[in-house]
C-alpha cells in the first residue's frame, strides 16, 4: 500500500481483515518492521480514538510517533498556489509538507470539511495537498469526505461479530444538534458495498448522501421498516448533502431506542463514537447487551496497525 486515503486503497479486503484479526491476537509480531521509522500525526481537528489508537498501532509496530495539533500549535497554513500571503496564513503547504516529510516516514492527517464550501470539501483540498507536496505516504485520519480507518475498523468488527454468512447491515441517520460531516457515512457505505452483506441505508427525506457514494444501495425512508431483521445497526448523524452542511431538522423519532432495537434480529448497535447519549441513542441501548461500541473502538488500533504494516512493507 502506497497511501491510505480511501477504502479503495485496500488491495485485498478479506486478506486485510484477516491480517488485522491476526495482529489483534499477537500485536507485537511485527515490532521490528517499524523500528527506526517515524509516524507523524497532524491534527487540524480534535480526536480521541484516532489519535490514541493510531499511536498505539504505530508503537506496536516498533515505530516512533510525533503528534502535532495545527489548531493553536502550528503556523497557520496556506493551501492556495500563487497566493499573496499578506493575511492570516504564515506557511505554505508546499514547504510544510516537504519539511515534515524529512522528519517522518509516514504522515497521518486529520482535516474535517468546511461544510460551507462543497467544492473545496469534495476536492479534498487539505488531504490532496499533503499527498501532492509530501514525499512520504499519507494516511487519512478523517478528511472532508472520508474516514477510511473507521470503515476498516467497522469491517473488522462486523466480520468478527457476525453470526450468519451474509448479515443484514443498516446504516441509520440519527438526530444531532450540530451539522456533522458525511465522512463516516460515506466510507462505511463504500466499505459495505465491498463486503458480502445485505446493506441498506435509512434516513429522513432531505438527508440523502452523495448519490455517487450510495450508488445502487437501497435507501429506505421508513426507519422501522429498514431495521426489521437487521443484524447490525450502524448509527450516525450527518448534515444535508444537497442543502450542503445544513441541519434540516433533528426529528427525535429517529433516535435509537430499545423499542427500535427490538425490531432487529437481536441486532448489534454500532457507532463510531463520540456519541451524544439520549439524543442519538438511549442509555438503555448503549449500555445494554446489543451495544458493541466498545469492542468496535478497540478495533481502531488493529485497523490502523494493518494499514501502517502494509505501508511499511511496501517501502
Ligand atoms: N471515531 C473517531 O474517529 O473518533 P475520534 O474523533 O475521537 O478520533
Amino acid at each position: 500500500m502506497k497511501h491510505y486515503l480511501t477504502t479503495d486503497d485496500i488491495e485485498n479486503l478479506p486478506k486485510t481483515i484477516e491480517e488485522a484479526i491476526a495482529l489483534k491476537k499477537d500485536p507485537y509480531a511485527f515490532e521490528q518492521l517499524g523500528k527506526r521509522k517515524t509516524l507523524g500525526m497532524l491534527f487540524f481537528n480534535t480526536s480521541l480514538r484516532t489519535r490514541l489508537s493510531t499511536q498505539k498501532a504505530a508503537m506496536q509496530l516498533g515505530m516512533q510517533v510525533m503528534v502535532m495539533n495545527f489548531s493553536g500549535e502550528a503556523w497557520s497554513l496556506e493551501f492556495e498556489d500563487g497566493s499573496v500571503m499578506n493575511g492570516s496564513t504564515a506557511e505554505h503547504i508546499r514547504e510544510a509538507a516537504a519539511v515534515v516529510s524529512q522528519y517522518c516516514d509516514i504522515i497521518g492527517v486529520r482535516a474535517f470539511p468546511t461544510l460551507t464550501d462543497k467544492q473545496k470539501d469534495e476536492e479534498e483540498h487539505v488531504m490532496k495537498s499533503f499527498q501532492k507536496y509530501a514525499s512520504v505516504p499519507i494516511v487519512n485520519m478523517e478528511s472532508a469526505t472520508a474516514h477510511p480507518l473507521q470503515a476498516l475498523t467497522d469491517a473488522i468488527t462486523i466480520t468478527e461479530q457476525k453470526t450468519r454468512g451474509r448479515p443484514r447491515v443498516v446504516l441509520s441517520w440519527a438526530p444531532h444538534p450540530k451539522a456533522l460531516p458525511h465522512a463516516v457515512a460515506n466510507s462505511f457505505t463504500g466499505m459495505m458495498q465491498k463486503m458480502d452483506v445485505d446493506f441498506a441505508i435509512t434516513h429522513p427525506e432531505g438527508y440523502e448522501l452523495n448519490p455517487e457514494v450510495t450508488g445502487n444501495t437501497p435507501i429506505i425512508h421508513n426507519q422501522d421498516e429498514a431495521l426489521k431483521d437487521a443484524d447490525f445497526v450502524y448509527v450516525k448523524s450527518w448534515s444535508s448533502y444537497k442543502d450542503y452542511g445544513k441541519v434540516l431538522h433533528t426529528d427525535p423519532n429517529w433516535k435509537i431506542t430499545a423499542a427500535k432495537m427490538a425490531l432487529t434480529d437481536n441486532g448489534k448497535f454500532m457507532h463510531c463514537l463520540p456519541v451524544r447519549r439520549n439524543v442519538i441513542v438511549d442509555d438503555a441501548v448503549l449500555d445494554g447487551p446489543q451495544s458493541i461500541v466498545i469492542p468496535q473502538a478497540n478495533n481502531r488500533t488493529f485497523a490502523a496497525q494493518v494499514v501502517l504494516k502494509q505501508i511499511l512493507e511496501s517501502m
